[in-house]
C-alpha cells in the first residue's frame, strides 16, 4: 500500500517537473509546438536556434549544443528523442516529421579535419521523415542524409549517406537490406 503511494506521488513528482521544463524551453525557444513536452534534465546550448513541432518528445538526459552559439535544430512533429541522445547543431540538424531517435544515440555535424582544434567544418544534416536510428548509433558528420525511412541499427557508426528505406548496420555501416514497412515520403 504504502509502496503504491510512494510510486504516485513519485509519478505526480516528474509530471510537475516535466511541466516545468516544457514551459520553460517554450519561452526560451524560438517555437514549440502542442503537446510536446521536455523530461528534465535536458540542457540545449544557450542562442542556438530551436524549433520544435507538435507532439514531440525530448526525453531526459537529452543534451543538444553547438560549438558556437549559432547552431540550428529543427524537429518536425511527433519526432521522439530518447533518453541520453546528444545532439550537436553546430552545423545545423533538421529532422523530419515521426522520427524516432532511440537511447544514447550521437548525432555530429561539425568536424575538425584532424585537428581537434582547427576551426569547425560545417556539415548540416537532414534525417528525413519516418527515419528510425537505434540505439547508440552514431551518425558521423560526413553522413548528412539520412534517408526518409530509413533503419539504423543499435550501435552503428554511420559515415555515409543513407539511401531512403536502407537498413544499415555496423561500424562503418553497412546496407544489409529495404525496411519492409510501407513509409511517408520525406
Ligand atoms: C537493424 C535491425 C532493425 C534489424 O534489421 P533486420 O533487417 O531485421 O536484420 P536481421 O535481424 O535480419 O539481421 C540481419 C543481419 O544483420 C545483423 N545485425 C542486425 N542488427 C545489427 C546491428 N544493430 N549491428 C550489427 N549487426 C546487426 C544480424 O546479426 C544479421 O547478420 P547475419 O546475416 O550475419 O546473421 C535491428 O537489429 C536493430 O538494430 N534495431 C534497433 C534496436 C534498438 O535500437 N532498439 C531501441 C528501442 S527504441
Amino acid at each position: 500500500m504504502l509502496r503504491r503511494a510512494l510510486w504516485g506521488i513519485g509519478a505526480v513528482w516528474r509530471r510537475c517537473k516535466r511541466f516545468t521544463a516544457t514551459t520553460y524551453y517554450r519561452l526560451v525557444l524560438q517555437a514549440v509546438g502542442p503537446r510536446s513536452t521536455f523530461s528534465p534534465p535536458v540542457l540545449i546550448t544557450p542562442q542556438t536556434d530551436v524549433h520544435v513541432g507538435a507532439d514531440c518528445r525530448v526525453w531526459h538526459g537529452v543534451t543538444i549544443s553547438g560549438e558556437h552559439d549559432r547552431g540550428s535544430l529543427i524537429l518536425a512533429d511527433r519526432v521522439e528523442v530518447n533518453v541520453g541522445v546528444h545532439l550537436d547543431v553546430t552545423g545545423g540538424l533538421d529532422v523530419g516529421a515521426d522520427v524516432v531517435i532511440s537511447a544514447e544515440v550521437m548525432v555530429y555535424t561539425h568536424d575538425h579535419g584532424h585537428d581537434p582544434h582547427a576551426p569547425p567544418v560545417y556539415l548540416p544534416k537532414r534525417i528525413c521523415a519516418n527515419a528510425w536510428i537505434g540505439a547508440r548509433a552514431i551518425l558521423l558528420p560526413q553522413c548528412q542524409r539520412v534517408g526518409a525511412g530509413a533503419v539504423i541499427g543499435a550501435g552503428a557508426v554511420v559515415a555515409r549517406d543513407v539511401p531512403d528505406g536502407a537498413v544499415v548496420v555496423g561500424n562503418p555501416a553497412k546496407i544489409i537490406g529495404y525496411r519492409q514497412t510501407p513509409q511517408v515520403a520525406a
